[in-house]
């Protein structure tokens, strides 16, 4: 069994889910986040279950990343469940040209894929270090590499991201962190609901493949994966 536990942020749908069920099931204990309660129970319930005779943790972290509080409290249950494997994964999209977005559109959007993100990294760092090392995965997006057209606003924050992750990594080596930065191509999911859904949804990676894929690179000693780009195969 691997040391210590994963915070995984929004970990009540999606790749966020899949990434919680695959961890699970190696490590001592999962912290679940997210808004929506019933999702968060549902995925919880899922964990107990496939991990049966097992004593494995499961906590729940309900909040917006937007409110400090949240912050504090994902950071708080990393400290107290010592956590060693720390995921940013929440991260919402808006479509459109600049013009389109009005100033609330663009802080928050920002302030959940990006600035939430370095701020609770900053938060777990110490607590990383301290236990002598883990890993911080950074869930970006072919958006973060790759422009593409009507994308300004979410592309803007998942290059920040890469960023981030890529200075973040040499920061981190001295600390025995490893960081790893992961750009998917479309996955299943309900993401793009929120912008009339996606348009090939049935040729789009399905999130389960995608999270055992983040899963075996964080098995290997010897090796560290820098990035992990993933294309549809269909
Ligand atoms: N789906 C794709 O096609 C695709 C492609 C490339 C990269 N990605 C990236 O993959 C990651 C996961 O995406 P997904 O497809 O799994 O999306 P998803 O199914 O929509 O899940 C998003 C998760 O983030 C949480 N979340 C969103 N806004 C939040 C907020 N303000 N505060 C707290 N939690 C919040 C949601 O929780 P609640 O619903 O409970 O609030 C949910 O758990 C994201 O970083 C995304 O950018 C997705």
């Amino acid at each position: 069994m691997a040391d210590g536990s994963v915070l995984i942020t929004g970990s009540s749908k999606g790749l966020g889910e899949s990434l919680a069920i695959i961890f699970s099931r190696d490590y001592q204990g999962v912290i679940l986040h997210g808004r929506d309660i019933q999702d968060l129970q549902r995925v919880r319930q899922r964990i107990l279950e496939s991990n049966r005779g097992k004593d494995v943790l499961c906590k729940i972290v309900q909040g917006d990343l937007t409110d400090s509080l949240t912050l504090e409290r994902l950071a708080e249950a990393a400290r107290g469940n010592d956590v060693s494997v720390l995921i940013n994964n929440a991260a919402i999209i808006s479509k459109g040209y600049v013009s389109s977005f009005d100033e609330k559109e663009i802080s928050y959007l920002l302030n959940v894929n990006l600035v939430s993100a370095i701020k609770l990294t900053g938060k777990i760092y110490p607590h990383l270090a301290a236990r002598g090392g883990g890993m911080i995965i950074n869930i970006n997006s072919k958006s973060g590499l790759n422009p593409e057209e009507n994308n300004s606003l979410y592309s803007a924050s998942k290059y920040g991201m890469k960023g981030f992750t890529d200075c973040l990594r040499m920061d981190a080596k001295k600390d025995n962190i490893r960081v790893i930065g992961v750009y998917p191509a479309g996955m299943h999911t309900s993401f793009h609901n929120s912008v009339g859904g996606h348009s090939e949804i049935e040729k789009t990676m399905r999130p389960e493949e995608v999270a055992e894929i983040v899963y075996r690179s964080t098995c290997y000693n010897s090796v560290h994966i820098n990035d992990i780009i993933l294309e549809r195969a269909r």
